[in-house]
């Protein structure tokens, strides 16, 4: 890969692992690299350049961060000119480390750094191998806003970057920096941007977004910023992820009452419903402040949808800290759950922590939790047959370009049969069947 300048256009291959953020980050880079000339390719055999975005949240996503990586060494002694990167959150972890590990790897790159990946780029291809994993605590106005890839029907705008929260198990604090937030008047700017390329849908992204706007000279917070959001034109529809429980307060839900745009759906990751785990885990709100506040988003919107993060075997969890959790998944009634086995991240105060659970322990506790949401997962979607509901059409099957799936409001997805023409449409849908993880509906008629 000698010339970027040169008019050949050139091929990358993106994997990205994790979460949303990464998601957003990985559109960024697709937005830099189409500036230069870059398309996507399915294949990385084809491929000038490879870019795995990785996570390192639990140590089984950082594992598969390596084997990925090992399955590419072959390309590159086939093809010398390959140039392959890792960004996201192992890379920020591993910084020079990586290269050591793999010496097919060219360039390294942390989740601060993204902005920077055209210059990255001409410095591998001028021979250098680079690892790139600065933090740093501002943010510039020319490092977000690059989403020239996106052009479907929904993006993701990120609002803040890092978290200061430092729970004892997390790792993000760490890999992604200290909190801190883009002003409104470059996010009101991007988002206008993508509506007039024909986005319906926003979901404005942080490690915390409830504390939007520490920090910022403009004494604004996250409330405000949605009622902004919804008084732009053309927009249809607003999600956020992820909130803290401790930051849940009155006027963020009472914006659920109010702006006719934001969708009936929240994740609001409980973690644990022990108090004791609860405490250990520095989440700062108990399981009966986290259960009030339910109880006043759904006294304020009472069909709202509610999914969480749950970790099972933290340490010192007993059998009693389990049942609790399991009590409040019954209380709360989830529609969704993601649910985890506690891993122990480098650094992290947790890991270091005494009784900690045995593997196998782990492994039954998580099977229980998570058959018991699929029923509650199950029975909740049932109440939804014969309801009509509103769904952004986001494609076609792949087998059958006639069997069009998308999300309803409160972030269910939908599979029903109807001209692949409406994807990217809002269209009325009446919902005849529920499983655990979609509904099945019949499309009445466009939105
Ligand atoms: N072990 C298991 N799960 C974790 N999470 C974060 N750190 C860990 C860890 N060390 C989970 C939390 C968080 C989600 C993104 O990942 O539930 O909300
Ligand atoms: Fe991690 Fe806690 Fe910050 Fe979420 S709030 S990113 S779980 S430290």
């Amino acid at each position: 890969m000698e010339e970027r300048s040169d008019m050949r256009e050139k091929l990358v291959f993106l994997e990205t692992f994790g979460c949303q953020m990464n998601d957003s980050d990985s559109e960024r880079m697709l937005g830099i690299l189409k500036g230069i000339n870059f398309a996507r390719t399915d294949d990385p055999g084809s491929a000038d350049l490879i870019l795995l975005n990785t996570c390192t949240v639990r140590d089984k996503a950082e594992q598969k961060v390596y084997s990925t990586l090992g399955r590419y060494k072959e390309l590159k002694k086939a093809r010398p000119g390959l140039i392959i990167g890792v960004g996201g959150c192992v890379a920020q972890q591993q910084g020079e480390k990586l290269l050591k590990r793999a010496p097919h790897l060219d360039i390294v790159f942390g989740p601060h750094n993204v902005h920077r990946l055209r210059e990255l780029l001409l410095e591998a291809d001028s021979g250098q191998r680079v690892v790139a994993t600065r933090l740093t605590e501002t943010i510039d106005a020319d490092e977000y806003g690059v989403t020239g890839s996106s052009s479907g029907e929904k993006a993701f705008v990120s609002i803040m970057r890092g978290c200061n929260n430092f729970c004892s198990y997390c790792i993000v604090p760490y890999v992604r920096g200290r909190e801190i937030s883009r002003p409104s008047s470059e996010i009101i700017k991007e988002i206008k941007g993508l509506v007039s390329r024909g986005v319906k849908e926003v979901t404005l992204i942080g490690q915390n977004v409830n504390s939007y706007g520490r920090g910022l000279h403009e004494g604004i917070g996250f409330p405000t910023l949605l009622r902004e959001v919804n008084g732009i034109e053309g927009l249809r529809r607003i999600r956020f992820m992820t909130s803290h429980p401790k930051d849940i307060l009155d006027p963020l839900i009472s914006s659920f009452g109010e702006l006719e745009k934001l969708c009936e759906h929240l994740h609001l990751p409980v973690q644990s419903g022990s108090n004791s785990v609860l405490k250990r885990m520095n989440r700062s709100y108990t399981r009966e402040a986290y259960l009030s506040r339910v109880q006043a988003l759904r006294d304020l919107s009472p069909g709202i949808s509610l999914t969480s993060d749950i970790i099972v075997g933290f340490p010192g969890e007993s059998d009693e800290d389990f049942d609790a959790t399991m009590d409040l998944i019954e209380k709360v009634r989830y529609d969704a759950i993601f649910s985890f086995k506690f891993s122990p991240r480098l650094e992290t105060k947790a890991a270091d922590m005494p009784d900690q659970v045995d593997e196998g322990l782990k492994d039954k506790r998580l099977l229980i939790l998570q058959e018991r949401q699929r029923e509650i997962s199950l029975e909740k979607n049932i109440e939804y047959e014969g309801r009509v509901v509103e769904v952004l059409v986001e494609g076609g099957s792949e087998k059958n370009h006639e069997r069009l799936s998308g999300k309803t409001r409160s972030f269910k997805t939908v599979k029903f049969d109807g001209n692949e023409e409406l994807v990217g449409e809002l269209v009325q849908v009446r919902i005849v069947k529920g499983y655990v993880n979609s509904l099945i509906g019949e499309m009445i008629e466009k939105g």
